[in-house]
């Protein structure tokens, strides 16, 4: 007999139910670029309700809204993040690898960015060429990348940011925290929706 519910994996379409107040708040928070944070324990559909949300209002907004996604559950430190940042940004941004390239170099050209292809996955990669460590480096660049990108496409974008409570374990995930804090708050295109655990993650 074949199961009747999904379970383990994002729920879609038919396997969705409920969670028709959440769903309205938050299609609200982004059309309206409200800076928002899920907070719950795992398991009780963080990133299927996301996912939902974007999903919907992606097929209705298209021409208007860019709605970005990334997971940093992989992401063990600041350079990590900065890396997975860009290229989600700049992979939902401009859709082809000529603009991807074009635009690796014109917004974050600092960071003698390099791209790498993979033909067994079909998908392409950047990756900075210069120290991230250096301790002057600024990475407002990086930082402002989906402010920058929305006014020259003239489009709003939602950032998602899945597994947040990873950066709590960088190095100086306090300094961390501000820096972001610093930037986000002026960005005036662009909003950010992160997904974190509470409790045990
Ligand atoms: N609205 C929903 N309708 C039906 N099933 C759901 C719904 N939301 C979540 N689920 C079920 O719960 C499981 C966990 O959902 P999801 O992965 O979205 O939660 P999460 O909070 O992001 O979890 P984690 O904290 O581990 O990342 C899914 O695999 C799915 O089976
Ligand atoms: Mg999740």
């Amino acid at each position: 007999m074949d199961a009747p519910f999904v379970y383990g994996r994002i729920a879609l379409d038919m396997n969705y139910t409920d969670r028709d107040k959440e769903t309205l708040l938050l299609k609200n928070n982004f059309l309206n670029l409200i800076n928002t944070v899920i907070i719950s324990p795992r398991r009780w559909g963080k990133t299927s309700l996301v996912n939902k949300v974007k999903n919907e209002l992606g097929k209705e907004y298209r021409k208007e809204l860019i709605i970005c996604h990334l997971d940093v559950f992989n992401c063990r430190s600041e350079e990590h993040f900065y890396k997975a940042y860009s290229n989600a940004i700049l992979k939902t941004t401009l859709s082809t690898w000529e603009k991807f390239i074009a635009g690796s170099k014109k917004y974050l050209g600092r960071f003698a960015p390099s791209v790498s292809f993979s033909n067994t996955a079909q998908t392409f990669e950047l990756s900075f060429g210069i120290d991230m460590k250096e301790p002057n480096l600024s990475v407002d660049d990086i930082l402002d990348l989906p402010q920058i990108l929305a006014k020259d496409l003239n489009k709003k974008i939602v950032v998602c940011i899945d597994e947040f409570q990873n950066i709590h374990g960088y190095a100086d995930s306090l300094a961390f925290q501000r820096t972001l804090r610093a930037h986000w708050q002026t960005h005036d295109k662009v909003a950010t929706v992160c997904m974190a655990v509470n409790g045990i993650c």
